[in-house]
């Protein structure tokens, strides 16, 4: 599937290794990384690893742990230097790189805490300068790195080396980008308590490592991914610069390295096997390189643009347009449940049974809204049954402020009822007592989190009423990964998995949908798209199950590839409107910044800049022009 040979990695100027699978590529690393300490033990030197934080490198540390307690891999001869550390933040703070790498390695192996160097968070200002002269000095002293794990920001940073960095930056004081900052928004419970600075190796430092592996996992990076392997280094995207290092290598999963030309436009590096859908896709960027409707595209189109051998083997271009056409014309529908007594041969989902169960399964409240607030409304208006599933209550992402207001109105309620002390106005109060005694950044009680959840089951509802879904259907199944767990440290149980189980053999669904499976495996759409997947397998012998068809949308973050899409539903301007309606219920989610930052967006626009974007694609395409289109893919077609 995944083009190896030679010619298609003419573009990249770095060695890019796609996995199947975050978690094979880092079995991998892990045993080179055992292979080197051993060989360094023998011959009686230290191995000196450069180190990264962040979800990435998170699997490749487990498996580093899962060396040391089975083969007895031995890091008392490791000595290990941190990337970097947000400035201001002790080594307490429970989102400090130092509290992270203990719980995520540190605490796990033998490594001798002397050993262990991460930059100082808490260094004054004043003295950053000369602090960060001698961590370099000590890098140098104990023998310079042998290896450096990096991850990639969005920005395309590595460390905290931001757009700007030059390749010769040294260790320094930094200020973090708009984009960075949101990023950490989750994990440090609101965008507001992100520290605006870190203490970063520059990306000097970084080259100077005997060897470096970035990895990279989840559609997120795939931009800045393929900006770092195939365009010339600039310090506008400062991963680009490991181009110039004799021995980087780039590990990803095939999401992350999705806008690489070998995947996206393989034909331009190199022979290939002309199925449907890479026709499809040759077909439609053709369409878009030569700026004509798939319609008019001509024979000296596909030869002037690297297609000749398509126009050989399936050509002429005037009936080859004419079948891509159909295809993409006919995954558009209004009818994403099926049409009733219509033929359904060349429509994307069946007409039997006319009233389908559905279920439509949101990892967190507003992703449904986010991913298919318009096809809600329609399976509705059509006459389904539709229930959403909310997997997880989405507690996390509720500042602090949306819950002490939730608080004081049941107070001020409770005092205009006669003050009684209800017991909601007892817990109202408790909840009041923690937040107003909550130290910076500390994880919520279970009160706090049972209120924020309250908040956000309340915004769905009324998100999924401005859709016109029942909501009497909707099932909140806090599954427990997530209520007992925090960002990046979630550990998904069998009993997840049985939850959904349960769901699904009450309603024995025709039709769901679900979504996550191109997402950074730690996040948790990522992880909630991996229990439903347990979940399905589990029901492989139920009835049901043969008859049922599995649909994913996706985050609007993302691009799809007309190639990608299966079924598009187009949206009138109302239904657009009714949608972003939709999305604005969900209040605590909006951004907590009066001014936005520039580029970023708030989540409706992000999803109407989205959904208009997918219409105006299909219209260069030469099809019809609709106001916006909300986008699928069947979960069986990527999966084989
Ligand atoms: C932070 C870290 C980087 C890391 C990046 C990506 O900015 N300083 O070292 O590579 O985040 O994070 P994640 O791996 O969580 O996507």
């Amino acid at each position: 599937m995944i083009p190896h040979f030679t010619e298609a990695r003419q573009r990249e100027r770095v060695p890019t290794e796609i996995s199947a699978s975050a978690e094979g590529a880092c079995v991998r690393l892990a045993d080179e990384i055992a292979t080197l300490i051993r060989a360094n033990d023998a011959a009686g030197r230290p191995t000196v690893f450069g180190l990264a934080t962040g979800s990435t490198p998170v699997p490749l540390y487990r498996q580093l742990i899962r060396l040391h307690r089975d083969q007895g891999l031995s890091f008392r001869h490791v000595i290990t230097f941190n990337l970097d550390e947000y400035h201001g933040l002790p080594r307490t703070h429970p989102e400090s790189y130092w509290c992270f790498m203990h719980e995520q390695l540190f605490n796990h192996v033998d490594v001798p805490p002397a050993h262990i160097n991460i930059p100082d968070g808490m260094v004054p200002r004043d003295q950053v300068y000369e602090w960060c002269r001698t961590y370099e000095e000590k890098i140098k002293a104990a023998g310079g790195l042998d290896l450096q794990i990096l991850g990639i920001g969005r920005t395309g940073h590595i460390g905290f080396n931001e757009p700007g960095s030059g390749s010769d930056s040294r260790t320094r004081l930094v200020t973090l980008d708009a984009l960075t900052r949101r990023d950490a928004a989750r994990d440090f419970l609101g965008e507001a308590n992100v520290p605006r600075h870190a203490i970063t190796m520059g990306v000097g430092t970084i080259l100077e490592a005997r060897r470096i592996v970035l990895l990279a996992w989840g559609e997120a990076k795939a931009g800045a991914l393929a900006g770092a392997v195939e365009n010339p280094p600039t310090e506008a995207l400062p991963a680009s610069f490991l181009q110039t290092h004799p021995d980087t290598v780039f590990y990803v999963d095939a999401a992350a390295a999705g806008e690489l030309t070998r995947l996206r436009h393989p034909w331009l590096v190199g022979p290939v096997a002309w199925s449907r859908p890479m026709t499809r896709l040759a077909v439609v960027w053709l369409s878009q390189q030569a700026r004509k409707p798939i319609l008019k595209l001509l024979d000296e189109d596909y030869s002037e643009h690297s297609l000749a051998d398509l126009l050989t083997e399936q050509g002429p271009a005037y009936g080859l347009n004419i079948r891509i056409f159909n295809e993409l014309q006919h995954t558009i529908t209004g009818w994403p449940g099926g049409k009733p007594n219509a033929d359904d041969t060349n429509r994307p989902e069946r007409a039997t049974p006319e009233s389908k169960r559905i279920v439509v399964f949101s990892p967190e409240p507003s992703n449904d809204v986010l991913g298919m607030g318009g096809t809600l409304r329609r399976l509705v208006s059509q006459g389904h049954q539709v229930t959403v599933a909310y997997m997880t209550s989405g507690n996390l992402g509720v500042p602090d402020e949306e819950a002490a207001m939730a608080a004081e109105l049941v107070l001020e309620f409770d005092l205009s009822a006669g003050g009684a002390g209800s017991p909601g106005a007892v817990f109202a109060r408790e909840v009041r007592q923690q937040l107003q005694g909550k130290t910076a950044y500390a994880a919520d009680s279970t009160e706090v989190r049972k209120l924020k959840a309250i908040i956000r089951r309340n915004e769905a509802r009324a998100s999924l009423q401005a859709c016109g879904v029942d909501t009497a259907r909707v099932r909140f199944l806090e599954l427990s990964f997530y209520e007992k767990g925090r960002y990046r440290r979630f550990k998904p149980t069998p009993d997840d998995v049985s939850r959904i189980v349960t769901l699904l053999e009450e309603i024995q669904p025709h039709q769901i949908f679900g979504t996550g499976q191109i997402a950074e495996p730690s996040s948790v759409p990522a992880l909630c798209f991996s229990l439903l997947r347990q979940a399905l397998d589990a029901c492989q012998t139920s009835p049901w199950r043969k008859d049922c068809h599995v649909w994913l949308y996706r985050e609007p973050d993302r691009m799809w590839e007309p190639a990608e899409i299966a079924m598009a539903v187009p949206l009138s301007p109302r239904e657009l409107t009714q949608k972003i309606q939709a999305i604005y219920q969900h209040k605590s989610q909006r951004s907590q910044s009066p001014m936005l930052a520039q580029g970023l967006h708030e989540l409706w626009q992000q999803a109407e800049h989205h959904n208009q974007a997918i219409a105006k694609l299909y219209d260069a395409l030469g099809l019809a022009e609709y106001e916006a289109i909300e986008a699928f893919q069947p979960m069986v077609s990527i999966q084989g």
